[in-house]
């Protein structure tokens, strides 16, 4: 058995979990664009052994528009990468438009990559082209595939990003925003039927970042696309109904928006609540309980209650409240 078979044992030894098998894993559900099940990346340097997921759970349904957020070396472009076929994970279950990804073959890859999804990185240098121009950077996907109206097609792409009017300037002759809005037409190019976005606003001031994400609200509602979005952009992941938080390569809470948009509005249908601006009393922190009944306290929450990993802490049951209440053994 190699290394990272007895670490991949291990880690699922650590978190208590079955490792998903043919027989256990849950059956795919077309409502689900995608279904992740314990999935475990170890990655294999000459020196140490990385466990960058450690059995992490997440189910995105079809037409979705979520985010991820995390520190820094939690896991998100890790799991970016799998669910974009980049990279293969080392165990656990993937599904991703009722695909199966742990039984792909490199073929089964290379289509994979080709039809179902589309990639946009905060370094848009790896989708773009300098020295051509914006409508000739989109068509190129188009060429590579062999599709027909590529020309046609690819002005209709930079015209859903806004950018019809620049579609003859050279790469390098546009503002970071629209380099990366050029992107986003690239990774369109051959109709994915989900978007992943690694930090696409990491490098833009408020404005363009906003922009960016109406692209992306509007392709989610107009075209049904999902959409998977990695930010470290706290103002952006406001705007968001569901963000998703990972830790240590696990899923550790869940944000959803208290209020829907509907609700902001007065009787004559103008915006009262400000549920585009900043406040967190728009959105609530969830914790997320896994399939095993488990739950996962924030830091914070740890802090407050002045505990830590390994403590032993009581759960009671308030009638009155119907609610679980937890608090320290001792206290
Ligand atoms: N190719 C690789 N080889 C070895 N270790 C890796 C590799 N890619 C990522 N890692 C490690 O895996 C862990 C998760 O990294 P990942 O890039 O997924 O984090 P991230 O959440 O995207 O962080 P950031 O916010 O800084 O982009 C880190 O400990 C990282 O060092
Ligand atoms: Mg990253």
């Amino acid at each position: 058995m190699s290394d990272t078979a007895e670490m991949v044992t291990a880690v699922y030894d650590t978190i208590g979990e079955e490792r998903p098998s043919d027989d256990n894993v849950a059956p795919h559900d077309d409502e689900y664009m995608i279904r992740c099940e314990n999935l475990v990346k170890i990655y294999k340097t000459d020196e140490v052994e990385v466990v960058a997921l450690q059995g992490l759970d997440l189910d995105v349904k079809r037409g979705e528009l979520m985010a991820i957020v995390g520190n820094s070396g939690s896991g998100k472009s890790t799991l970016l990468n799998m669910l974009g076929g980049l990279d293969k994970p080392s165990a656990g279950s993937l599904f991703v438009d009722g695909k199966n990804l742990l039984k792909f073959s490199d073929r089964d890859y290379m289509e994979y990559k080709r039809n179902t999804v589309g990639f946009v990185w905060q370094n848009n240098a790896r989708n773009l082209i300098p020295y051509l121009t914006a409508v000739q950077n989109v068509e190129l996907p188009m060429l590579l595939k062999g599709a027909k109206q590529r020309r046609k097609r690819a002005l209709e792409l930079l015209e859903k990003v806004g950018l019809s009017h620049r579609k003859n300037s050279r790469l390098d002759q546009m503002s970071g925003g629209e380099q990366q809005r050029v992107a986003i037409a690239i990774a369109l190019a051959n109709g994915p039927r989900l978007l992943l976005a690694d930090e696409p606003t990491g490098s833009v001031d408020t404005r363009t970042s906003n922009i960016i994400l109406d692209i992306f609200k509007k392709l989610n509602e107009t075209e049904g696309l999902t959409v998977v979005i990695v930010t470290h952009d706290v103002k952006l992941s406001k705007r968001i109904d569901r963000v998703v938080a990972i830790r240590d390569g696990r899923t550790s809470s869940e944000i959803v928006r208290k209020r829907s948009y509907a609700q902001e509005l007065d009787e004559m249908g103008n915006i009262v609540g400000a549920a585009e601006t900043e406040g967190e009393e728009t959105h609530e922190e969830l914790v997320v309980l896994d399939r095993s009944g488990r739950l996962q306290l924030s830091k914070d929450h740890m802090e407050k209650l002045g505990v830590k990993g390994g403590d032993k802490l009581k759960a009671e049951f308030d009638e009155e409240t119907g609610r679980v209440v937890l608090f320290r053994s001792d206290g």
